[in-house]
């Protein structure tokens, strides 16, 4: 399915913008990326995007991990239903979960000490914490295969530019966290600290504009790290039509969410 299709389809739904989703979308062409992991998955629009991108290659495969118990409306299934591209996506809950997914996808795919790596892209887009996503990262690095890429989202978020809006993050108490973990962005740190210092990453990207940090496990090859102000000319039409069907959604989502409130009562 080409790209303006399918974002036609998602205007509006968060989370991922149309310009991250662009870019996912001519990587995964460009490099026929056909075995992807997504971590955290919300309302799937991402997801959506990237089995658009499978589609157009020819197939593909996406495994898909959120938390259980956590809803959104519209839901995964319904997008991806609506769009006509379930039989792209495996979706997998899990009770405590992706680092726990992680454990059962090396269990399952260890033999004689030995895991064999399975996907050719990994994005890690859940809570923005060290402790998960730090250890996600050294999983999802286990099934990654050689010259694949990963991905993460929410470069420089920060606890702390949540704090006055709620009291927690994807379960984390803001109120638990030091002073650092509440200023300093979590994932940053992961990228700086763990990604760019592991022997196989290169071709480490940051995408500041977009909130992006991307690396290559192309091991052995030289180290470059580069800061990407401007990838391509934005799609400024898009950008605005996205924006509205954005506030357009919440406007309808809060009142529906008030009403079942008001009727619980
Ligand atoms: C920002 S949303 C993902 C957005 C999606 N990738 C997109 O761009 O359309 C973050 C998601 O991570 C999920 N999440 C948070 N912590 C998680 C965890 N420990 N394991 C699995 N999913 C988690 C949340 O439920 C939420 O759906």
């Amino acid at each position: 399915m080409r790209f303006e299709e399918i974002r036609d389809q998602l205007l509006g739904v968060p989370f991922i913008g149309v310009s991250n989703a662009r870019y996912l979308y001519d990587l995964i062409v460009r490099e026929r990326l056909t075995n992807i992991l997504e971590l955290g998955i919300a309302h799937g629009t991402a997801t959506c995007y990237m089995a658009a991108a499978l589609e157009e290659i020819g197939g593909g495969k996406i495994t898909a991990v959120d938390l259980l118990g956590k809803s959104f409306d519209p839901s995964p299934e319904e997008q991806l239903g609506k769009t006509g591209l379930s039989r792209y996506v495996d979706i997998h809950r899990m009770k405590t979960g992706y680092t726990w997914f992680l454990h059962d996808e090396i269990a399952r795919r260890t033999v004689g000490d030995v895991c064999e790596p399975a996907y050719d892209l990994c994005i890690i887009d859940g809570p923005k914490q060290w402790t998960i996503d730090g250890c996600a990262f050294f999983l999802a690095d286990k099934l990654l295969k050689k010259d694949g890429f990963m991905i993460f989202d929410d470069y420089s978020w920060t606890f702390a530019m949540a704090n006055g809006r709620r009291d927690a993050t994807c379960g984390i108490n803001h109120r638990d966290l030091s002073e650092d973990e509440l200023n300093i962005p979590h994932i940053g740190e992961v990228f700086e600290l763990l990604v760019k210092q592991h022997p196989e990453y290169t071709d480490l990207k940051v995408h500041p504009v977009d909130d992006w940090a991307i690396a290559r496990k192309a091991g052995g090859r030289e180290k470059t790290y580069t800061v990407e102000y401007r990838r391509e000319r934005k799609d400024a039409y898009a950008m605005v039509r996205d924006a509205l069907g954005i506030a357009a959604h919440y406007l309808v989502f809060r009142r529906r969410k008030r009403s079942r409130c008001d009727g619980r009562r």
